[in-house]
């Protein structure tokens, strides 16, 4: 059973983290969240607490594991589903497999369609690198893609927790789900029959999903709305904290509440 983590009370509001971390990179945003709603985050198949079941991750399995964890909770009522990069390639699927269960989505720094065959063969590329050389020169290439150029400037604290995470991570764990990734379908079929509020959130300094593929995913939901946030790269939840709970509680503040 993969390992959850809840506090504050009120309507489920579940984050599902990116890859390579693990729900560590909520814990900026749990006080904010858990004001208002019981905030809940799940460690994906062999990242944080959660075992790994399988040597890939596909991302229809991680959904499968995250509804039985979330039927464990016994959750009252519908939930808010938000999803960062590959924790919205999860989302995803959860879409799919659960939509019932649904109040309102978020898709943050994500992307609906499949690897291309570039980005397939560079995540075999990476699976050979950690193979050889473990994850520290893994870590080293992940950073830059991961924060933001104004981040890194800076060096925000993030940049050194971002660095740890990524270097403690599990290898197996990590390996499985670029193997999962890079076998992922093309979602974007999902897209328009998608009923509920789906916040759409993007860094203005995202060089992995650029703001402008956000907004044209934002203009496939039928219920979106888009945000770019400045000085932020792909982890906008950690690179900019306030932009990230203001614009995200004055959306469920309008559509949900
Ligand atoms: C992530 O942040 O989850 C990854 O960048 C996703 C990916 O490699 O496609």
């Amino acid at each position: 059973m993969l390992a959850s983590q809840r506090s504050g009370s009120g309507i489920p509001l579940v984050f599902i983290h990116a890859f390579p971390l693990s729900s560590r990179m909520w814990d900026i945003n749990r006080s904010a969240f858990s004001k208002n709603f019981e905030f809940i985050t799940i460690d994906l198949p062999g990242f944080g607490k959660s075992p790994l079941t399988s040597d890939i991750s596909t991302m229809e399995n991680m959904a499968t594991q995250v509804t039985q964890a979330l039927d464990q909770m016994k959750l009252d009522g519908k939930i808010i589903l938000a999803g960062l990069s590959m924790g919205g390639y999860v989302m995803l699927q959860l879409i799919k497999l659960i939509p019932e269960r649904l109040r309102a989505v978020a898709f943050l720094s994500t992307r609906s369609a499949a690897d291309t065959l570039e980005g397939r063969e560079k995540r075999f590329k990476t699976i050979e690198l950690i193979e050889r050389e473990g994850l520290k020169p893994f870590a080293e290439r992940m950073l830059p893609a991961l924060l933001g150029g104004s981040s890194l400037r800076v060096s925000l604290p993030a940049v050194a927790a971002v660095r740890t995470w990524i270097e403690s991570a599990n290898p197996q764990a990590v390996c499985a789900a670029l193997r999962g990734m890079a076998e992922r379908p093309d979602m974007t079929f999902l897209l328009s029959s998608i009923q509920v509020p789906a916040l759409v959130l993007s860094g203005e300094e995202d060089t992995v999903v650029p703001p402008s593929e956000m907004e044209a995913m934002a203009g496939m939901l039928p219920e979106s709305e888009f945000h770019k946030l400045q000085r932020a790269g792909h982890l906008l939840n950690i690179e900019q904290p306030q932009k990230f709970h203001d614009i995200f509680l004055h959306f469920l503040k309008r559509r949900i509440l």
